[in-house]
């Protein structure tokens, strides 16, 4: 495998909403970004993606770009964009920014061109199709945030468009080239700026399967998921083929992929050495026990699932290439609060779960707030909500029959709103994020979990995460943490998830104790020394170590063993 600029480096995803307010209209922005590069660069971390800026009304937090090349008022301006950019070189941090070309927002150009002459160049930029009311839709694919993907084109009742997100993200239509060179052109032109790539969002719906068709219902709307008609797609792996050529291999750009399901034969054509991408986020633990009725339904992670996941990812790229390892983002619920059991959210347990991501192979790529241990926000009425795709899973489940309290349960464990709640800086006001009303209300556990304690404190969760990032960049173990082999250690021990790291020379041992009573492991060498312990001791004996509950250890052993 082909050694990469980026491979040994650390990365953080930034929720610029959440991030850090400049100027007490509760929004995050630019400027609250540039305030806080040094706190990045203290943390160690080396890759920022930011969540779109661009021109949006923000009917999706962004995701609905009105204009490419312009960022929204409300973030700031394009002279704030290029001071981040020098302020970050200055400070060696590589930017990058989300790259949302599956759809644009029905108030960007093209699709208010496309309204006003459906039948015009524009109009071949959507998908668009004549309709009359009454009559059958084209296919019963069921939008991201529910309902049809079709809706009325505004101004032409006979005319409808394709929308595989919310009604206002219209989908941009790949089939036509002359829509791909507007995007290629948008994207080098961010590159010139000196962005470092982009992480790619839900490319993977590029790719449309035509003539349009049903599939089985799954749910008592008649609809079906989008996923149906993804896997029956061919071919978004030769308009990506194409993007990149035409774009981020021009500029060694790193690119990390949304990608979801992709096809198992595709995957070195996506992280390959000349993939498409360089990398794409590990989702095999964030789906797991997705039920196609809705978030109700959905139970809990075990850790022998979680376990599973992680080394079934590792091992389908470990001859590939890297992943981007993730506990959580801006669409997910916080980590901590997902993968461990309810009640049991410790801070050994948060530092557990951190330490057996971030020693995965791959990018460690952390979501704000993650390094502090941020949990979910609880919600006690759906009027308290922002998130789209939360609102729609509370009709979902009251449809279903349950009962409000029961669908706030399920919002609760799942809406996008958990992460998106402002980063807690310190115990002032609004945890340190903003003198005005914040846009979505703050964590009220933030007088007890903020930045400010943790640094003050040698155990907390936060310097637990700066320990990790230093062993990655200590060039006495860099070799072995970055690119040593991964390989699952006695996988079948319950709540235990143990892996080595391997190079020529090193051998390293992760073990994490998944569960809240002790237990104990046999070791299958001598310890050399403890590279990281999540707690004070470590009991030892001939042979094995006894694991206090959650507790999380990386040894170097003797030899290779
Ligand atoms: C994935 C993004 O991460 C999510 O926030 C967004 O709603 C959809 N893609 C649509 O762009
Ligand atoms: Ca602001």
């Amino acid at each position: 495998m082909e050694r990469k600029w980026w491979h040994g480096k650390t990365a953080y995803q930034i929720y610029p909403k959440s991030f850090m307010d400049s100027n007490g209209d509760g929004i995050g922005d630019l400027r609250g970004i540039i305030g806080k590069l040094d706190y990045l660069k203290e943390l160690g971390v080396d890759i920022v993606w930011l969540s779109p800026i661009y021109c949006s009304p923000l009917a999706d937090q962004g995701y609905d770009i009105s204009d490419y090349y312009a960022i929204d008022p409300r973030f700031g301006t394009m002279e704030d964009m290029d001071e981040l950019l020098a302020e970050a070189k200055k400070r060696d941090l590589h930017i990058v920014m989300d790259l949302v070309v599956n759809h644009c927002s029905d108030e960007h150009i093209w699709f208010r061109k496309a309204c006003e002459d459906p039948d015009g160049k524009y109009g071949k930029y959507f998908y668009i199709e004549d309709h009359r009311p009454g009559d059958p839709l084209p296919c019963n694919w069921r939008s991201a945030f529910g309902g049809s993907v079709w809706s009325p084109l505004p101004g032409h009742p006979d005319k409808i468009y394709l929308h595989i997100f919310h009604r206002k993200q219209p989908d941009l239509n790949w089939e036509n080239p002359e829509v791909r060179q507007d995007i290629y052109k948008m994207i080098n032109w961010w590159l010139d700026k000196g962005l470092s790539g982009f992480r790619v969002d839900a490319i993977i719906n590029i790719k449309k399967r035509l003539p349009y068709e049903d599939y089985p219902a799954d749910r008592a709307d008649g609809l079906c998921s989008i996923e149906y008609m993804l896997a029956n797609a061919h071919g978004v792996i030769d308009f990506l083929d194409e993007m990149a050529e035409n774009t981020f291999r021009r500029y060694d750009a790193f690119t990390a992929g949304e990608v979801f399901h992709e096809k198992p034969e595709d995957l070195p054509r996506f992280i390959g050495d000349r993939g498409v991408f360089s990398s794409m986020f590990d989702f095999a633990e964030t789906i797991l026990n997705q039920s196609p009725l809705g978030w109700y339904d959905t139970k809990p992670v075990t850790a022998e699932q979680y376990k599973a996941a992680c080394f079934a990812s590792q091992k389908r790229v470990e001859q590939v290439g890297f992943l981007c390892n993730i506990i959580e983002n801006h669409d997910e619920p916080r980590g901590v609060s997902h993968y461990i059991p309810a009640g049991q959210c410790t801070v050994a347990a948060k530092k557990m779960l951190g330490g057996l991501n971030f020693m995965l192979r791959g990018l460690p790529f952390l979501y704000q707030g993650q390094e502090i241990g941020m949990e979910n926000r609880r919600c006690t009425s759906i009027e308290e909500v922002d998130d789209i795709s939360a609102r729609d899973e509370y009709k979902v489940a009251l449809d279903a029959g349950l009962t409000p309290e029961q669908a706030m349960e399920a919002v609760n464990r799942f809406s996008r709103d958990n992460a998106r709640s402002p980063f807690q800086w310190d115990s002032s006001p609004n945890a340190g994020f903003s003198e005005g009303t914040p846009w979505l209300p703050v964590n009220p556990n933030y007088t007890e979990i903020n930045l400010a304690a943790q640094r003050e404190d040698p155990d907390s969760v936060w310097n637990f995460y700066r320990k990790l990032i230093a062993l990655r960049n200590d060039p006495a173990y860099r070799e072995v943490v970055v690119y040593g082999a991964l390989e699952p250690y006695m996988p079948e021990q319950t709540n235990l998830m143990a892996y080595f790291r391997r190079s020529a020379e090193q051998t390293l041992l992760v073990l994490g104790n998944y569960q809240n009573t002790p237990q104990r492991a046999a070791l299958p060498g001598t310890i050399r020394t403890v590279l990281i312990n999540n707690l004070h001791t470590l009991q030892q004996d001939d042979g094995s170590v006894c694991l206090e509950p959650w507790q999380f250890v990386v040894l170097e052993l003797e030899d290779r063993s």
